[in-house]
């Protein structure tokens, strides 16, 4: 088989990837180490940047989000019994992000990949991908027991963190950043009413906690909990007591609790690889980099790199201009870097570290008050968390 671009991966980055370019008449094929079922039982963030909304319904795959999405123009951040709202449009020019799961963004994907008639194989055993550093790339990969193989002209590497990408460039090229944070986010989805239309983000010595939504009848919360903490170890009972003594008082008492439908910890880290290119090979996403939940750039990271890629590629195709390819690595890290910066802020913001000495956490007291004193404060993190401009 030969397709112009080979797409290792069929989370949001890849699909979104091979969708953008079909509508350019650019073909591809994704190859998935997993069922679609898989892919989509996996219970991820779900606050889009504008400009990802808008590349959304550049791939014509907006209609159901702008159906059942949620404009936010504001957010609150709550601290020592109180909680302040942060006007996102009035401190951004106008600007907002749209409140919806990335399990719904990737099944509409999926849907608009079959509807194209789109090569999108699941179950997909042992992909690698071969000849990056030669003109002839191709992958291969195992199907139902047969080997099979497709040349093309390029590779994405969209397999997230755990993927073969990363791992297929060769010792000494790449360059790793990396911080592990201390703790991990233990969250509940329930079939509950929010307990607040906007998303509440609460620091409390206890340890930070996280209100947030997929929908104004399903509830997603957040505690930090150290690394050393198992699901197994936190009844539903136990969750939601802890999370209504980090909220304040007036918001502990409206939350409605309910069954947990989902409930696990994942643990908070910073990672960037640099380059996203060798050869032929283009990273993309989690498999080049990774933020702590706490500013929601991880899926917004990833529709970045796919932004930048994707006219790239057009570029190459349609108007035989390089350009893009040849500085898509350090376009993409100049922005992805960017969002490493504000998720690392607003972790150190938020959080509660075990081993902060009292200078520490005086200045991360200051840090909020200065935020809520300052106009230019609020501008910076309204700009960024509505997404900097691509
Ligand atoms: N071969 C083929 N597919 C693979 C392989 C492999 N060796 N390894 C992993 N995959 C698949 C995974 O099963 C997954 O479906 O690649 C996909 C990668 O998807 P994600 O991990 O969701 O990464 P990405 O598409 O970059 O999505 C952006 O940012 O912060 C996060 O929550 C956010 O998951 C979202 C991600
Ligand atoms: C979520 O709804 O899962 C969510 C929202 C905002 C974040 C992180 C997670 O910063």
């Amino acid at each position: 088989m030969k397709v112009q671009v080979g797409i290792i991966g069929g989370g949001p980055s890849g699909l979104l990837l091979s969708q953008l370019l079909h509508l350019k008449g650019i073909d591809t094929i994704v190859l998935e180490k997993h069922s679609r079922e898989h892919v989509l039982g996996r219970i991820r963030a779900g606050v889009l940047e504008h400009g990802f909304a808008d590349l959304m319904r550049e791939a014509e795959c907006g209609a159901r989000m702008d159906r059942e999405g949620e404009i936010h123009t504001g957010l609150y951040i709550a601290h020592d019994g109180i909680r302040e709202r942060i006007d996102l449009a009035k401190y951004s020019g106008g600007n907002s992000v749209m409140v919806y799961g990335q399990t719904e963004l990737t099944r509409d994907l999926y849907e608009a990949r079959d509807k194209a008639g789109g090569i999108v194989i699941h179950n997909a055993g042992d992909v690698q991908p071969h000849g990056i550093e030669t003109d002839a790339p191709y992958l291969t990969w195992r199907e139902d027991g047969v080997e099979r193989r497709a040349d093309c002209e390029f590779i994405i590497g969209a397999d997230g963190f755990h993927g073969v990408s990363r791992k297929s460039i060769p010792r000494g090229v790449l360059r790793e950043y990396e911080r592990v944070y201390p703790f991990g986010w233990l969250g509940v989805l329930s079939r509950t009413r929010p307990v607040s239309p906007e998303l509440i983000y609460a620091r409390h010595d206890r340890g930070f906690a996280l209100c947030s939504l997929r929908s104004q009848v399903l509830s997603r919360y957040y505690i930090q909990v150290p690394l050393s903490d198992r699901v197994e170890d936190w009844s539903d009972d136990a969750f939601w007591d802890e999370l209504r003594r980090r909220l304040p008082q007036d918001v502990a008492e409206a939350l409605i609790t309910g069954p947990s439908i989902e409930k696990s910890i994942a643990p908070l880290r910073s990672f960037v690889a640099e380059p996203m290119r060798h050869g032929r090979l283009f990273l993309a996403g989690d498999a080049a980099h990774i933020v702590p939940p706490t500013g929601a750039r991880g899926l917004n990271s990833a529709a970045s790199d796919i932004y930048y890629l994707y006219h790239a590629l057009v570029d190459h195709y349609h108007n035989s201009d390089d350009i893009g390819l040849e500085t898509y690595s350090q376009r993409a890290l100049a922005r992805i870097w960017k969002a490493q910066r504000f998720s690392w802020w607003m972790t150190m913001l938020l959080h509660t570290f075990p081993d902060a000495i009292p200078y520490d956490r005086r200045l991360q007291r200051t840090e909020l008050e200065y935020l809520f004193s300052s106009d230019m404060a609020k501008g910076s993190f309204a700009e960024n968390y509505v997404g900097l401009p691509f």
